[in-house]
């Protein structure tokens, strides 16, 4: 199965991209959801069931985003803590931010069991610990916030990983499984319900009309009546894509020298946080351990991220191998909470994004309230993660300006070889952001010594894109477009590639 990297997830062990049994027809749809990871699949399937007709148009192939890269915690205790909410949202809005994760997991376990998937998925404690004052401090806040919002939640004496800590506390009934199972069966049983699933299919843009929508596609036009943009971050150009800043995070895999394997979900709270998890794959066991976020295209040297992870992972484990490393995006909202319902400026187009860390619990929930929104049945979370809500939190403004760093750069379409070489020396694999007369190139060399030259402008909004020498990417920093080594759109907002530049002799 492919993903959005050159690294392999775990995930991807043993797994052949899902082959679609139904055939697609001309006919209008009543929905046409885009995207195939969690959230897409799940809004794909419970529409279906609920006996809208539905299309399901992936430009890949399934999981190959975030769902494919993801460390699938699943978790009621969420990255924007319900102090947070709390504070931004009342103590209402924390305990319907609960309510709403309780049911996604909810769901997920629900549908596991009614379609028999054997995605591994099992309900674990998790810990949260500090091990300064401050963090001590900080730590007590968020018991007290997250017990008020309903979460079943305690002091803890100890904590399922061997890194020292001052105070932690247990959060009951979280959960973990393989992303990539679970979705594969999501697909079968919306198959089997006789939706359509076309992948490697390119939505490049919806128009809505008093009919409905028509979509222009790598594989012709597709006509629904209403659509959904499960895509992670929504392509155009909106509001959104100011209230959502982009970020990488690393994970690795690893095997223990001693077997002793942690049982249980583990976090600290550091800016950004570490994380922990076991999963067990064709009867090998590994800790999953993850954290070095840094926004996307804001790091030089991301192979040396690795490095870091993996000094810090052997720091406290006494690791035999190392078996994965692999990166993934996830999109963290201004406010603290993510934005689904209808697209702002749109009344037949919806879109759930902002997930932050918490995709697979998020993802479900979008599901499920689009869902609810799409079949007109009321639903309590439409107001509280409306898209279109104006919520003035502190730091706001930052958030934006940072979000915005927008520069332009001009490029001819032609460029002499000779020239190429004389502006900088490239190893095989590696890759730079170069200038000539003022001008932009991004240069890559690939394995056998061949330049590929493209214009680095992100087509999304003229940003500038930076090279993410692990997984092998151009990534844009603005709205977290990313881009192949020879520039093939991956993933993000944008709608094409990079414009590819001609290396005359
Ligand atoms: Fe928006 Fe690049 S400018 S993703």
């Amino acid at each position: 199965m492919k993903r959005d990297g050159e690294k392999q997830s775990l995930w991807q062990h043993g797994i052949v991209d899902y082959t679609p049994v139904n055939k697609a027809t001309d006919e209008v749809y009543d929905v046409l959801i885009v995207g195939g990871g969690i959230t897409g699949i799940t809004t794909a399937l419970l529409l279906q069931s609920e006996g809208k007709r539905c299309i399901l148009a992936e430009a890949q192939n399934l999981g190959f985003g975030t769902t494919g890269g993801t460390t699938a915690h699943i978790n009621t205790m969420l990255d924007t803590t319900y102090a947070e909410i709390e504070k931004n949202f009342g103590e209402d809005g924390a305990k319907l931010v609960y309510r709403g994760a309780r049911e996604a997991m909810d769901l997920i376990e629900g549908l596991n069991d009614r379609y028999r998937i054997d995605c591994d998925f099992v309900y674990r404690t998790a810990y949260l610990y500090a091990d300064t004052h401050k963090e001590n401090e900080e730590l007590e806040k968020i018991l007290n916030a997250s017990e008020k919002a309903g979460c079943v939640s305690s002091w803890a004496s100890g904590i399922p990983v061997p890194i020292p800590f001052t105070k932690a506390v247990r959060f009951e009934f979280q959960a973990q499984f393989h992303p990539i199972k679970y979705i594969h069966g999501l697909a079968k049983a919306y198959e089997a319900q006789g939706g359509i699933i076309r992948q490697q299919c390119a939505v490049t843009g919806i128009k809505s009309n008093d009919d409905g929508v028509v979509a222009d596609t790598s594989a012709g036009a597709i006509r629904a009546k209403q659509a959904v943009y499960a895509t992670h971050i929504p392509p155009g150009i909106n509001i959104l894509h100011f209230r959502n800043a982009p970020y990488r995070s690393y994970a690795a895999a690893f095997t223990l020298k001693n077997g002793v394997y942690p049982d249980g979900l583990a976090y600290d709270m550091k800016d950004p946080y570490h994380y922990f998890r076991t999963h067990v794959i064709d009867g090998q066991q590994y800790v999953i351990g993850g954290g070095f976020d840094h926004k996307t295209g804001h790091n030089e040297n991301t192979e040396y991220v690795f490095t870091e992870l993996e000094a810090y992972l052997r720091k406290y484990f006494d690791i035999d191998t190392v078996a994965y490393k692999w990166s993934s995006q996830y999109y963290i909202p201004a406010d603290g909470l993510p934005y689904i319902g209808l697209m702002p400026g749109e009344d037949k187009i919806y879109v759930a994004t902002g997930f932050g860390g918490n995709g697979m619990t998020l993802g479900s929930l979008a599901a499920k309230v689009l869902c609810g929104l799409l079949v007109n049945r009321e639903t309590p979370y439409a107001d509280i993660f409306s898209p279109t809500r104006i919520k003035p939190v502190a730091g706001f403004a930052n958030f934006v300006k940072e979000n915005a760093d927008v520069v332009s750069a001009f490029i001819s379409r032609r460029f002499s070889y000779e020239k190429i070489a004389a502006l900088v020396e490239l190893a095989p694999g590696d890759a730079t952001i170069a200038e000539w007369e003022g001008k932009k190139v991004a240069l890559y060399k690939d394995d056998n010594g061949r330049v590929h030259a493209l214009d680095p402008v992100c087509p999304h909004a003229g940003c500038v894109v930076a090279w993410n020498n692990a997984e092998k990417s151009w990534d844009c920093p603005c709205h977290g477009g990313r881009y192949s080594a020879d520039g093939a759109l991956l993933t993000g907002p944008a709608r094409k590639g990079l414009e590819r530049i001609v290396l005359e002799d």
